[in-house]
């Protein structure tokens, strides 16, 4: 194992009506006035946001709101969200939705507690950050795992950039989950959510030298649960079970868990994250619209690790190395297949692109081809350029 410091200080409170508890907790965490964060209204159509209002009001901690969240959250939405804190005098900002509203959340948060700040210049370093305001969540969408994450991720809309930052500041005060939140999603957000939860643990599990078989075996063990909970759960979205088992995996893939003691590659999250500002698709979605094909590209540098793959999480015994590796990549695929996610990038809905918009994206996943992405095998804006061709179709 390599060093590693594993610091998750979220609170999770999970289980039926666990929301009601918002008040006490935001109070435990010394807030008395918060601001209520969420997304285009799924929480207003639910009655949840009343829920939390009222629960907020019988413990005596006072509010405002904060709406309109869009998927692929806008920079431009926090920073005025941030001004909006700072006006309202909040001490507290709570977030009540999935990934984008969270990220919206930790963003204004961070921006309430340094006001006068340009959001993006604490987004690229440019300011360093060292103070913010307490988050807490209430988690409607399992996903994202921003409910313990040290993550945020905002579009700058102005420059087409969608971008991380990454902060101990990040991580939230407490993350309240009841699964019966997400029985009014749609299934294709249920198929995003197990598609970027699997996705957050492959990406820390296709990197070089993994001597840790605890972390492999967390890691195999959460991609077994969320993609048999996940063949329930897109036929039926109210299976109480599937979906607690889907919430449980989707803060412990992305809470550092999954990847103790070794590097995390991240590789597909860029090329996704090039995709998502371009065309503002669903980040699950871009995810795997690209991952069968970078799988492809990068598995000859390192097949044994794939058969390991294959044999712990789909139970193939395919004794040739390689052809044990393919199937794998296949079997992974078929599944994104099944439960309705796009393979390519016609499927995303963003049709066949021609060549200079691959090339964009290339340079966009690539920060401009500064950076090589990938561990198991190095990739440079031109093997980015031919992924992303192999899926262009
Ligand atoms: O906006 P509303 O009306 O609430 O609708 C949302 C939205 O349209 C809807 N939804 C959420 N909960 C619902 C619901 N609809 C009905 N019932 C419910 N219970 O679902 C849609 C998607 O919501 P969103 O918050 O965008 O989903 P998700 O949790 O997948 O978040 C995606 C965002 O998180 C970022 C992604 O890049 C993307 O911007 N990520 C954040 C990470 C982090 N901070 O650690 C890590 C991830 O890798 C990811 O990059
Ligand atoms: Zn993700």
């Amino acid at each position: 194992m390599q060093k590693f410091t594993y610091y998750t200080p979220t609170q999770v409170v999970f289980g039926k009506e666990t929301e009601l508890e918002a008040g006490k907790l935001i109070k435990k965490y010394g807030g008395t006035k918060a601001l209520i964060v969420y997304g285009g209204g799924s929480v207003v159509r639910s009655g949840l946001l009343n829920r939390v209002k009222d629960a907020l009001s019988e413990s005596g901690v006072a509010f405002a709101e904060w709406g309109g969240v869009k998927p692929n959250p806008r920079l431009s939405h926090a920073q005025a969200g941030a001004e909006y804190a700072i006006s309202e005098k909040v001490d507290f900002v709570l977030a009540v939705g999935g990934g984008s509203t969270i990220d919206t959340a930790k963003g204004i948060a961070h921006g309430a507690a340094n006001p006068g700040t340009d959001l993006w210049d604490i987004w690229t370093k440019k300011v360093p950050l060292e103070k913010s305001l307490p988050v807490g969540i209430i988690l409607t969408i399992s996903a994202a795992g921003s409910e313990m994450s040290d993550s945020a991720v905002l579009t700058n809309e102005e420059i087409g950039k969608k971008s991380r930052l990454g902060t101990v500041l990040n991580r939230p005060q407490f993350a309240i989950m009841n699964p019966e939140l997400t029985y009014t999603l749609p299934k294709y957000q249920i198929a995003c959510g197990i598609a970027d939860i699997m996705m957050h643990t492959l990406e820390r599990y296709f990197i070089p030298n993994q001597h840790n078989r605890m972390t492999d075996e967390i890691a195999e063990g959460l991609l077994r649960t969320v993609i048999d909970n996940g063949r329930i759960a897109v036929n039926d979205g109210a299976d109480y079970d599937a979906m607690s088992e889907i919430m449980w995996c989707g803060s412990l893939s992305h809470n550092d868990l999954t990847g103790l003691g070794r590097v995390k590659d991240f590789s597909v999250h860029k090329f996704g994250h090039a995709l998502s500002a371009k065309f503002d698709v669903a980040h699950g979605a871009s995810l795997t619209t690209i991952w069968g094909d970078w799988a492809n590209y990068v598995y000859e540098n390192d097949p044994e690790r794939f058969q390991h793959y294959g044999k712990a999480v789909w139970g193939i015994e395919t004794e040739d190395v390689k052809a044990a590796a393919r199937e794998a990549i296949e079997r992974t695929v078929s599944y994104f297949k099944e439960i309705g996610m796009p393979t390519c990038l016609s499927e995303l809905g963003v049709g066949i692109l021609d060549e200079e918009t691959l090339k964009k994206l290339s340079l966009d996943a690539t920060m401009g081809g500064t950076i090589e992405l990938s561990h198991i095998r190095k990739l440079n804006v031109q093997d980015v350029y031919q992924i992303f061709c192999m899926a262009n179709h």
